[in-house]
């Protein structure tokens, strides 16, 4: 049943902090535990709760399982100029990819781009945080990942692709919001199907099939099927573009080989690949930032069709989630408050939220 009481607001500073503390009493030093709270917050303050700190428990259940190194830092190697290779030791997937992006944008600074490929790496939660890092420092990016099966090759029935997400971005000019499109090649991203479930909500006809090919609203039936593509071959192409450009190049998991973050048997190794690109480098900075606006305006401005009110940007609807739950707070339900409080018991730090009665 899904619950009906209103969402629990927290501050944005507070679900960090609370982050951290649970990370630090597990064992990640302070600078990596940061990291990961970063790229956690920021997915629930655009509005990706799917990718938010609810994946705590799991990524916490994973260190007790002993198959994620909580102490772990990745280290690089630089293979040419502008190519570097970023190792993740099984350690978690957001300081892995934080420091392949820095090392991709300061390749880039120099020689106008740079290509950082990650290996045996983790889960990185929502990938625009790492989009949003090339664009707080200037710099258009392309942030790919593979990740566990979950969906079937155009033809298939079983899971053998992952629901890897495709990322990109560019920043915005003075009249203009940054471009970032990041999208699961699926239908809806798996995380969405983790959320209904946690909620105890349907989901929607379409978004999955469950273990005897049949569509499915139940995000339990759902969770042992597989998730259907979006545009049918073209999606589950993309699927399979990740895994060449993450997996296959990478040294990394692939074809079906990257552990999901829910299966606590064995290391993700999971690849990303990562690309920064100076955005100066065929015009002036000015000028390219011109053009975003106007490419920014020509869109937003478009004829609407019947029943829309308004037209947005890739990256819109979540930048404007983001500007009302940095003030307001991030809402959560009380399920989700209970299973985070009772890491916080078991760690024996601060809870998230307690009840004022
Ligand atoms: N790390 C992993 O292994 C993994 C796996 C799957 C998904 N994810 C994450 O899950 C998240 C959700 O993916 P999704 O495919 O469900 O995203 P989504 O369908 O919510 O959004 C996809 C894209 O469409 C844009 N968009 C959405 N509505 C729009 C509108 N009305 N007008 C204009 N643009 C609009 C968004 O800005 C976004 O760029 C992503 O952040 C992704 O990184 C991560």
């Amino acid at each position: 049943m899904a619950d009906s009481t209103p969402p629990i607001l927290v501050k944005h500073q507070d679900t960090k902090a609370f982050v951290v503390s649970l990370l630090e009493a597990s064992g990640v030093p302070k600078k990596n535990a940061e990291v990961v709270a970063h790229g956690l917050v920021a997915a629930d303050l655009r509005g990706v709760d799917s990718h938010g700190i609810n994946r705590i428990p799991s990524y916490l259940a994973r260190i007790r399982n002993n198959i994620l190194d909580p102490k772990a830092e990745p280290t690089l190697t630089q293979v040419t100029p502008v190519v570097a290779q970023v190792d993740g030791h099984n350690g978690f997937g957001f300081p892995a990819a934080h420091l392949g992006m820095e090392t991709a944008i300061s390749m880039a600074r120099t020689f106008g781009i740079g290509m950082v490929s990650v290996k045996h790496s983790n889960h990185f939660g929502m990938s625009a945080w790492i989009v949003q890092q090339a664009i707080d420092a200037g710099f258009m990016s392309l942030v790919f990942t593979n990740s566990s099966p979950a969906l079937p090759v155009w033809g298939g029935k079983s899971q053998l692709m992952g629901v890897s997400p495709i990322a990109c971005g560019a920043p915005g000019g003075e009249n203009s919001i940054p471009f970032i499109l990041d999208m699961a090649p699926s239908v809806a991203a798996r995380g969405k199907i983790h959320k209904a479930l946690r909620r105890g909500e349907k989901i929607p006809q379409g978004w999955a099939l469950d273990e005897n090919g049949r569509q499915t609203t139940d995000p339990a039936e759902a969770l042992k099927g597989v998730m259907l593509p979006m545009g049918g071959p073209k999606g589950s192409a993309l699927a399979i573009m990740m895994d060449v450009f993450s997996g296959v190049l990478s040294g990394s998991a692939f074809a079906g080989g990257v552990t999901g973050p829910y299966d606590m048997s064995k290391p993700g190794d999971v690849g990303h690949f990562f690309v920064a690109i100076k955005p100066d480098l065929f015009l002036s900075l000015e000028e390219f930032k011109e053009r975003m606006d106007i490419l920014y305006q020509k869109v937003v401005s478009s004829e609407k069709m019947e029943g829309v009110e308004r037209i947005l940007f890739p990256g819109e609807l979540e930048q404007l989630t983001e500007k009302k739950r940095l003030k307001e707070g991030i809402p959560f339900v009380h399920a989700e408050v209970d299973a985070l409080n009772k890491e916080a018991e078991r760690l024996g730090v601060g809870k998230i939220w307690q009840s004022p009665s």
